[in-house]
């Protein structure tokens, strides 16, 4: 019995010490940013680790370490930029959550062939669904295999087609950042909606990457809850990975700040599932007429460009087709999506996937969509979260498709 407990004592612990912990780490919230604020806060966003969005007119929120609290409230200080404490100890609120997931994942055992909504799927449930899609449909399902990630994980994307020849195609993918877990259910729900719907796929082929960077999706699940980047070590440093939607090869620019959660990696499409994902993109720019990668948060739909507030040379289009699927988000329960060129509050970003699929000159309407944060922090929406987003951002995307291929 005494050794029995002791097992069961050593097993507690040792799945707790696999997690990182988040005892004492704090979520700072700034007031609504000045256009004045703004360069200070895209300089401390290569240091610290920005949630959202920051922009002119919205509140950034910041998460930083124990020891990184004074040194931000500082800066925040001297920059005179007001800011109030969101969350004083983020460690018991991940450790709910994990318990939360895991108590749902016992309770919810994955019916084949069937994605969930009533909680998060990990990624090796994504990818064994996406499989079965494939082998259930193989009149209008394919399988779009993008090789595998630094740690040998596949990159499994599925391609929804009528099998006419000559279609425009369109092209989601999500999760590129690893912790931004309400993505992939959106993914998931766009090929339920293909799947049972003929008409859509007479208007497009549809290709979705529900788990763009599958390695530090996974990271998030079993070690770190806000882990970002993709988990490539970086030479020389013990700070591991680079951030993906800055690694794309359209005006890349690198640094060495390997620690940072923006940092763009060794040279552009250093990172398998970045290149993976461009390289599609250029093969199919015959086809490709659309490019949307969802993120979270902020309630977004961003447009081209990151890197300068000069108006892309079709911005009135790309804003149009956005403002048709913000509304029709809008149209389900209200929730009001801001449709915003990506640089406008000069929060300036090189290497994004956007960008690239539209600088490339791939295709003509290019989107981030940032969903709905939720919970107490804001970052990680509980279960419940899935189902309303779901049901509120297809329509979105759903109307963009049929607006983007109409015009
Ligand atoms: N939150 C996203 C990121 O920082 C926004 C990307 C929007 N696109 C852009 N080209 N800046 O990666
Ligand atoms: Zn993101």
């Amino acid at each position: 019995m005494k050794l029995l407990g002791s097992i069961i004592l050593l097993l507690v612990l040792g799945s707790a010490l696999a997690y990182k912990s988040y005892s004492g780490y704090q979520v700072l919230k700034t007031a609504p940013l000045t256009p004045a604020a703004m360069p200070y806060v895209n300089r401390l966003s290569r240091r610290f680790d920005f949630w959202g969005t920051p922009g002119v007119g919205r509140p950034a929120t910041v998460m930083v370490s124990p020891e990184e609290v004074p040194i931000i409230i500082a800066a925040f200080n001297r920059m005179r930029i007001s800011h109030e404490v969101m969350v004083a100890d983020l460690g018991p609120e991940v450790e709910r959550e994990r318990a939360e997931n895991e108590a749902l994942r016992l309770a919810l055992p994955r019916s084949p062939r069937v994605a969930a909504y009533d909680r998060f799927m990990e990624f090796e449930e994504i990818n064994a669904h996406v499989l079965e899609t494939v082998a259930a449909n193989p009149d209008v399902a394919s399988l779009v295999d993008l090789g595998l990630s630094t740690e040998g994980r596949e990159l499994l994307g599925i391609k929804l087609s009528n099998g006419a020849a000559g279609q425009k195609s369109v092209w989601f993918d999500c999760a590129i950042h690893a912790r931004e877990w309400i993505a992939p259910p959106v993914c998931l729900r766009i090929i339920d909606e293909v799947l049972a719907d003929p008409a859509l796929r007479d208007l497009a082929d549809w290709y979705v990457l529900p788990v763009a960077n599958p390695d530090g999706y996974s990271f998030s699940w079993s070690d770190d809850r806000f882990w970002r980047k993709t988990r490539r070590p970086n030479p020389g440093s013990n700070c591991i990975g680079t951030d993906p939607n800055r690694n794309f090869d359209f005006l890349w620019e690198g640094n060495n700040e390997f620690c940072s959660e923006t940092y763009p990696g060794s040279s552009a499409f250093s990172e398998p599932e970045c290149a993976a994902i461009g390289n599609f993109i250029t093969a199919n720019a015959d086809s490709l007429i659309l490019y949307v990668a969802v993120h979270s948060y902020g309630e977004l739909i961003l447009y081209p460009y990151g890197h300068t507030v000069e108006p892309a040379p079709n911005a009135a289009d790309l804003a149009a087709a956005g403002t048709v699927s913000a509304d029709a988000i809008a149209a389900v329960a209200g929730t009001r999506y801001s449709v915003e060129n990506s640089a406008a509050g000069l929060y300036f970003t090189n290497g994004a996937s956007d960008d690239f699929a539209y600088g490339s000159g791939a295709v003509l309407y290019s989107y981030t969509y940032e969903l709905s944060g939720g919970g107490l922090i804001g970052f990680n929406p509980p279960p419940s979260f899935i189902q309303p987003v779901v049901d509120e951002v297809w329509p979105g995307l759903k109307a963009l498709v049929e607006y983007t291929l109409a015009n």
